[in-house]
């Protein structure tokens, strides 16, 4: 069934996880715009504030809400959880955009920033997506939508550690909705390309390989009503990835991507 904006309803609420910049941030934004009450959830409390309080003066109402919480402090996450529920009421979407890469040349090998990685990449997110996946599973309803990677699809030379954490959400995510979709509940899969936003600008690239991060925002959103399972954004990282994922490993080694 392709969802329509009336059966995604205004008087929903949806939480937001990684909030505070770049995909996340233009996310909050989106989904206050198309009339949900949101939960912003990320460490800048300063960040936060001034997110919730600019969407709330252009929308002239009171819709986003700040919710200061860091993503490793996993014991906290289902009380957290629980509270967002009191004050929001009839989540329906909760997006885990929470990520970090820390530069990592090619010749190092950094357990520190291996561990860091998988603690925000992927135990935040399971922390986080398993609250949202026993709430919906009783409902009978609801969307996850977590935020990979293209990287995840190969073992580049370049951060191993990174590419690892987002292979591993993509099968989380893909067990998911291979348990939920059976109760109704909907599992979105974003893997985005290259997307101007503070990590993006750390890589050093060029902002004109790039698309903007209310682009993205656009396109999950779209996806999020056609329940798509998976979304490359921008659209043509899945022809992309069709030929990197076909690379022979002869070839592929030889290559510093
Ligand atoms: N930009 C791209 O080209 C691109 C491409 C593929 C995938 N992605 C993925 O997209 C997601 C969003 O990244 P972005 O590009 O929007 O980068 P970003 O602007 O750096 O946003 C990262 C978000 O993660 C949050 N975060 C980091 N550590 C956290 C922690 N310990 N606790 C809670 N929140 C934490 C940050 O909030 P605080 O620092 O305030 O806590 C921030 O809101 C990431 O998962 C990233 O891997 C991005």
């Amino acid at each position: 069934m392709t969802l329509t904006s009336s059966t995604l309803s205004p008087i929903h609420g949806a939480i937001v996880v990684g909030a505070s910049s770049g995909i996340g941030e233009a996310m909050a934004r989106r989904l206050a715009r198309e009339g949900y009450s949101v939960a912003l959830v990320a460490r800048r409390v300063d960040r936060l504030n001034a997110i919730c309080d600019e969407i709330n003066a252009q929308l002239g109402t009171k819709r986003a809400f700040a919710y200061p919480h860091d993503v490793t402090h996993f014991d906290e996450v289902p009380t957290l959880f629980q509270t967002v529920l009191r004050d929001l009421e009839r989540i329906k979407i909760v997006v885990y955009s929470s990520g970090v890469m820390p530069t990592m040349a090619l010749n190092e090998y950094n357990f520190e920033k291996d561990r860091l990685m998988i603690d925000v990449n992927v135990l935040g997110a399971i922390a986080w997506l398993n609250q949202a996946a026993i709430l919906f599973d009783r409902l009978g309803s609801g969307h996850i939508v977590g935020i990979s990677s293209v990287s995840g699809v190969r073992g580049r030379v370049v951060n191993p550690g990174y590419g690892m954490t987002k292979a591993a959400l993509t099968t989380y995510l893909e067990s998911l909705r291979n348990r939920l979709t059976r109760k109704g509940v909907h599992v979105l899969t974003v893997k985005p390309g290259f997307v101007d936003t503070d990590m993006f600008r750390a890589t050093g690239r060029a902002a004109s390989m790039a698309i903007s991060s209310d682009q993205a925002a656009g396109d999950i959103w779209k996806a999020i009503r056609a329940r798509k399972q998976i979304l490359y954004t921008p659209a043509r990282w899945a022809w992309i990835m069709l030929v990197i994922r076909y690379i022979p490993s002869f070839i592929f080694r030889r290559l510093s991507i």
